[in-house]
């Protein structure tokens, strides 16, 4: 069977790195790839949500199975257009990917399939909605209710906060169409937690927990990113805590989408939070999340593209439960300077090292390019994911660590504290 996976991050490195993987698979295509993906798959220049010649490639090389990457690919209609054309897509089409697409969507659905998340309301006015914060103290966090590449979250900690973050959406328009309506919420306090679950629309499996660190900088300083690191599994969270994600989460989510008329087929990712009175839903991705996929995919002895095929299929039922590697993995994200802040950050730099990793370190590239003459060079903010197993978290963080440091280019940088809390 051809695999076509969408998307050109270290998710999408790691996924397709699952996929060659598979006896199932003859030939695994990534578009539009990264240096990495180039390795081990077939890079294809097509865009991820370039949906109608996405559709023609998949045609004119007769794809067996689509997985989506990106909320970008979900939120073109990639799924729709490509399952209208016969094709098995593992990714929910864009009705039921509105679950990551609009924060608004998301509430409304858990408020009624009684999903535990915060109190909250909707906005397209400032004056209501600094109302509304004030009332709390300014103890909320203000979310635009539109796609914002992880960036969309101003988790605030003074009325000020909360009328500056209200007014940067509202008022300021600094999020575009995104923020143009935004959700106000009460702020919660407690460890986060992500758990994945792959799902065919009626079934729900659930994947192996993970944890990831959204700031830039060590001690959870700076600017959230999309994600600086993450490990599997996380310290304190037992079989108990995944059985209620399981039960009040997430199989009420797939639910409820199913009875709207919205059946999600692909990974649904619940983020959560851990408060003194139980778990509360943050967010919902209609999507692996990354780089959890690069500390959960390496965990999974099972063969992803069975699993995929079956979701995308609905034949779920059939399949066995995963199996899971029990040691741990732990992930770090080597950055390239500034970001995430783009108008900052520079790009087209060689990067070393990559040939002299240590023993057991894998490394999912994201933003790589190959350039011809000079080798690989950055090509964006997160530039690779240092990857280590080890069967105590101690030692996959030592190793990862070790591999984020042999990674050499201008102004790279990355947290020395991902998983550290475990230890
Ligand atoms: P989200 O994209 O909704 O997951 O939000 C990004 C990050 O903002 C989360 O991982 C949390 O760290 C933080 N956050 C979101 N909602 C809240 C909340 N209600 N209270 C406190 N922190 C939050
Ligand atoms: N790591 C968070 C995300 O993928 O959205």
């Amino acid at each position: 069977m051809k695999v076509l996976v969408i998307g050109s991050g270290a998710r999408e490195h790691a996924l397709v790195w699952k996929c060659v993987q598979s006896e199932l698979v003859e030939r695994v295509y990534c578009a539009p790839g990264n240096g990495g993906t180039g390795g081990m798959a077939r890079n294809i220049p097509i865009g991820a949500a370039d949906v109608v010649r996405m559709v023609e490639f998949a045609k004119r090389e007769r794809i067996g199975l689509v997985v989506l990457g990106p909320e970008v690919a979900v939120d073109a209609g990639m799924g729709d257009a490509l399952r209208k054309a016969g094709f098995n897509v593992f990714g929910p089409n864009r009705g039921a990917g509105r679950i990551e697409s609009s924060k608004s969507f998301a509430k409304q659905l858990m408020a009624r399939a009684g999903i535990p998340t915060a109190d909250y309301a909707v906005f397209t006015d400032p004056a209501p909605a600094r109302d509304w914060a004030r009332e709390r103290g300014g103890q909320v966090a203000v979310k635009a209710d539109g796609l914002a590449r992880g960036k969309g979250v101003i988790v605030c900690a003074s009325v000020d906060e909360a009328n500056a973050a209200i007014d940067a959406m509202l008022v300021q328009s600094r999020f575009g169409r995104s923020g143009a309506t935004i959700v106000v919420e009460e702020k919660l306090q407690g460890p986060e937690l992500s758990v994945l679950a792959i799902t065919d629309g009626t079934d729900v499996l659930a994947l192996a927990p993970a944890r990831d660190f959204k700031r830039a900088h060590d001690g959870d300083r700076g600017p959230n990113t999309g994600g600086m690191g993450a490990y599997s599994p996380p310290a304190g969270i037992d079989a108990a805590v995944l059985d209620d994600v399981l039960a009040n989460v997430l199989k009420p989510a797939v639910r409820e989408l199913a009875d709207s008329g919205d059946e999600f087929r692909g990974v649904l990712y619940a983020g959560l939070m851990l408060t003194p009175s139980g778990i509360r839903t943050l967010e919902f991705n209609a999507r692996f999340g990354d780089p959890e996929a690069q500390v959960v995919l390496p965990r999974l002895e099972s063969d992803f593209v069975a699993l995929a095929l079956a979701a995308a299929k609905g034949t779920l039922a059939s399949i066995p439960d995963p199996k899971w590697d029990p040691r741990a993995a732990v992930g770090v994200v080597v950055a390239s300077a500034n970001y995430p802040d783009d108008a900052l950050m520079k790009t087209g730099f060689p990067i070393r090292g990559l040939a002299e990793m240590p023993r057991g370190v894998q490394v999912f590239h994201a933003g790589t390019r190959f350039e011809p003459g000079r080798g690989l060079v950055t090509d964006g903010g997160r530039v690779v994911t240092a990857v280590a197993l080890g069967d105590t978290v101690a030692e996959a963080r030592e190793k990862a660590l070790a591999g984020a440091r042999q990674v050499r280019f201008q102004g790279a940088f990355y947290r020395s504290d991902i998983a550290q809390e475990a230890i």
